[in-house]
């Protein structure tokens, strides 16, 4: 037993800290806070950290609070370029076996999308290239899903999620839309293209520190929820679009990058209302089973 008047070691401090939290009920805090202690303390040793670099790692955790409200995440944006979030993706899904990939969700998700009807437009203004996306949604067997729903989401040609962009309805370039009975789902969007992550606070001052861009390759972002099956987040990457190797959130797998077929303005299968040239993506959305009844679609600590 150490007296109060004992100088205490590193060593002994650390166990302390850990010992602090063994009366926590429940077994799974405990596991996760002396876990984090522990290789807090570690991390701390290793680097010899300085009481000037503490206070100034203090400074950007408040900025990171001071910058955060409803339209800005910086601490998402922390997890993202630091890689944590596509390591819990890692970790929850180690095998898609047969079900499309997952990614991060990225911090421009906004719940409560409108429903949309089969094959409207989620642009509400300008936004770039008319895309087609079409396709279907299946379980691991091939049988068809109807009634699940894709919420989808963007950014436009000035690389802006709507969220971001004063200038755009609240509901511009985002919408939900259900499957038929054949599982099949379409709605039109914008060809997406490379954007910058938000670099003007804490993170966008590591990325400049430290020699690394802010850019992320084009995409769509879709999750897709149905009864009896785990949710999926995932993204529709553009073949043809830059960074899809240096992606600054590591979010890229192979089988999420798809080709964009270039379509004609004259082309006669083209979609009511497209009068220019055009892109098109078909595909098929596969989801693993889950023993959840309505799983669960967690963001950022709101459960939907
Ligand atoms: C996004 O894909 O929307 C995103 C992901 C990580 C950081 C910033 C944006
Ligand atoms: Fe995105």
């Amino acid at each position: 037993m150490t007296s109060s008047s004992t100088r205490l070691s590193p060593t002994e401090i650390t166990r302390q800290a850990v010992d602090s939290f063994a009366a926590t009920p429940d077994a799974r805090s405990r596991e996760i806070l002396q876990s984090l202690v522990t290789h807090l303390h570690a991390f701390v040793t290793d680097v010899g950290l300085t009481e000037r670099e503490w206070a100034d790692a203090v400074a950007v955790l408040t900025a990171t609070g001071h910058i955060t409200d409803d339209r800005r995440q910086e601490f998402v944006l922390w997890s993202d370029t630091l890689g944590v979030s596509m390591l819990v993706d890692a970790l929850a899904h180690p095998s898609p076996g047969g079900a499309t990939e997952s990614t991060i969700l990225g911090p421009f998700y906004v719940p409560g999308s409108p429903l949309r009807e089969h094959g409207a437009d989620i642009a509400e203004q300008e936004a770039g290239t008319p895309a087609w996306i079409r396709g279907r949604v299946r379980s691991l067997d091939g049988t068809p899903i109807a009634g699940a729903e894709l919420d989808v989401w963007q950014n436009g040609d000035n690389e802006l999620y709507a969220v971001q962009d004063p200038d755009a309805p609240d509901d511009h370039l985002r919408g939900r839309f259900l499957t038929d009975d054949d599982g099949g789902f379409s709605f039109r969007a914008v060809r997406p293209v490379p954007y910058r992550i938000p670099d003007d606070g804490p993170v966008g001052r590591m990325l400049a520190a430290t020699g690394r861009h802010p850019w992320r390759p084009a995409h769509i972002h879709v999750v897709v929820r149905a009864a009896g099956h785990a949710t999926l987040t995932t993204h529709l990457f553009d073949a043809e679009s830059h960074h899809l190797h240096d992606d600054t959130v590591f979010a890229v797998k192979p089988t999420l990058v798809h080709s964009f077929a270039a379509r004609a303005a004259d082309d006669p299968a083209r979609p009511p209302g497209i009068e220019e040239s055009w892109v098109e993506l078909e595909i098929d959305l596969v989801l693993a089973p889950s023993d959840h009844p309505a799983d669960p679609f967690v963001d950022g600590g709101r459960t939907h």
